[in-house]
C-alpha cells in the first residue's frame, strides 16, 4: 500500500436538529414557494439540475436527473442546457465542468467536498509514477481535476473492474481508494498498487454491522458499495455502485434488502421500488458533505449563477482525456 499518513477527523457526529411544530409549518410553506421559484429560474436560465443518489430527499425530488457518479458524468456530457446545477460534491461538478467547458456549472454548496478526493495530490501521484514508470494510472472519479490530469484513465465504482481490465499494462497505480483498489484486485491478474485513501462513510461500516443487520432481517439480501472494507464485502451478497443497488432492488424477486452505503439512497429506493423493504446497514453511514445542499442553496445558486466551478484549461484538457477514455469503454 502506498500513500498518505492520513489522520481523518470525523466531523460527522452532529445530531440532526428537530424543529418545533411552528417551524415545520413554516418550512413546508417555504419549501413549496422555493420549489416554484427554482422551476421558474431553471427555465429562465435553460438550466438542468443533476443530483447524486446521496442528496437529501427534497433535492432529489426537484432534480431533473438523479444517479450515480458514472450516470451523472454521462448526463453532464450530454446536456442541451446552458447551466448545470450540480447537487453533489466538488469533484462531480468539476467533472461536469471538464466535460462541458462551454456550460456554466454551479455547485450550490460551495463547501461540499469529498474528503477522500483530498487524500491524494497531483504531486504525490507524480512521485508514484516516477517510482513505477511501467504502471498505468487509474484514478477513481473521486479525485481533483489535477489528479485526473496525471492519470491515464478514470473510473467510477460501477466500472472500475472493466476499466482496469481494459488496460495493457500489468501493473496499475490505483488512486485514491484502497478499498475499491483491493476490490478490483479480486478480478484481475494485474498487480494493483493502491493508494491509501478511503471514504470515511463506507470505511467505518464493520463486519459486526453486517452480522447484526442479518440477525435483524434474516430474509434480506445484503448489498454493499465497493468503498467498504474487504472484510465487509466478504460478508455481503452483492457489491454495487449506488445506482447498481437501486437497479438490483427494483429487478429482484426478493422483498427485503440491507443497504450498505450512504443512507440518502433509501429515498430513491422507496420511490423507485415502493413494494420493497430496504434497511440501512449502518445508521451512521451519512456523508455530511452530500447533505450540505438544500433547496434554499439550489435557489440561491440559480438566481446568482454562483458558486461557479471552473477548471483551468490546460488541466481540464488533460483530465478530459482520462474521463473520456472511461466514457468510451
Ligand atoms: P457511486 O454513486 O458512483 O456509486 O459513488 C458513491 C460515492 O461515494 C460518490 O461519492
Ligand atoms: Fe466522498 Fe464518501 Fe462522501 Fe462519497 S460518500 S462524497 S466518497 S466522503
Amino acid at each position: 500500500m502506498y500513500g498518505c499518513k492520513w489522520q481523518f477527523h470525523d466531523k460527522n457526529t452532529e445530531q440532526l436538529k428537530v424543529p418545533f411544530m411552528t417551524d415545520i409549518k413554516k418550512t413546508k410553506l417555504d419549501m413549496e414557494a422555493l420549489k416554484d421559484k427554482i422551476l421558474q429560474f431553471k427555465k429562465e436560465h435553460n438550466a438542468v439540475i443533476l443530483a447524486h443518489n446521496y442528496q437529501i430527499d427534497e433535492v432529489q425530488d426537484i432534480a431533473d436527473f438523479t444517479g450515480d457518479s458514472l450516470e451523472l458524468a454521462r448526463k453532464a456530457a450530454n446536456q442541451g442546457a446552458d447551466v448545470i446545477v450540480f447537487c453533489g460534491v466538488d469533484f462531480m461538478a468539476e467533472t461536469a465542468a471538464i466535460l462541458s467547458p462551454e456550460k456554466t456549472v454551479i455547485l450550490p454548496a460551495a463547501d461540499a467536498n469529498c474528503p477522500m478526493a483530498e487524500m491524494i495530490t497531483a504531486g504525490e501521484l507524480r512521485v508514484l509514477k516516477e517510482r513505477f514508470p511501467d504502471a498505468a494510472v487509474v484514478c477513481y472519479v473521486n479525485t481533483s481535476a489535477q489528479v485526473k490530469a496525471e492519470s491515464d484513465i478514470c473510473c467510477t465504482s460501477s466500472n472500475a473492474v472493466r476499466v482496469v481490465q481494459s488496460l495493457d499494462a500489468d501493473r496499475v497505480i490505483f488512486v485514491p481508494d484502497r478499498n475499491l483498489g483491493s476490490y478490483v484486485a479480486r478480478f484481475t491478474d494485474k498487480q494493483i498498487l493502491p493508494w491509501e485513501g478511503f471514504c470515511f462513510v463506507h470505511d467505518r461500516i464493520t463486519p459486526e454491522d453486517v452480522k447484526k443487520a442479518r440477525e435483524l432481517h434474516p430474509d434480506a439480501e445484503v448489498l454493499v458499495h465497493p468503498e467498504c472494507r474487504a472484510e465487509v464485502i466478504d460478508l455481503a451478497d452483492y457489491v454495487y455502485s449506488t445506482s447498481g443497488m437501486i437497479e438490483h432492488v427494483c429487478k429482484s424477486s426478493k422483498k427485503e434488502f440491507i443497504i450498505g452505503t450512504e443512507v440518502g439512497i433509501l429515498h430513491r429506493m422507496k420511490k423507485d421500488c415502493p413494494d420493497k423493504l430496504c434497511y440501512p446497514l449502518s445508521q451512521k453511514a451519512i456523508c455530511t458533505n452530500m447533505k450540505k445542499t438544500d433547496l434554499q442553496k439550489v435557489y440561491n445558486s440559480l438566481v446568482s449563477l454562483t458558486p461557479r466551478v471552473t477548471v483551468p484549461e490546460d488541466v481540464a484538457d488533460r483530465a478530459r482525456m482520462a474521463i473520456q477514455r472511461m466514457l468510451d469503454i
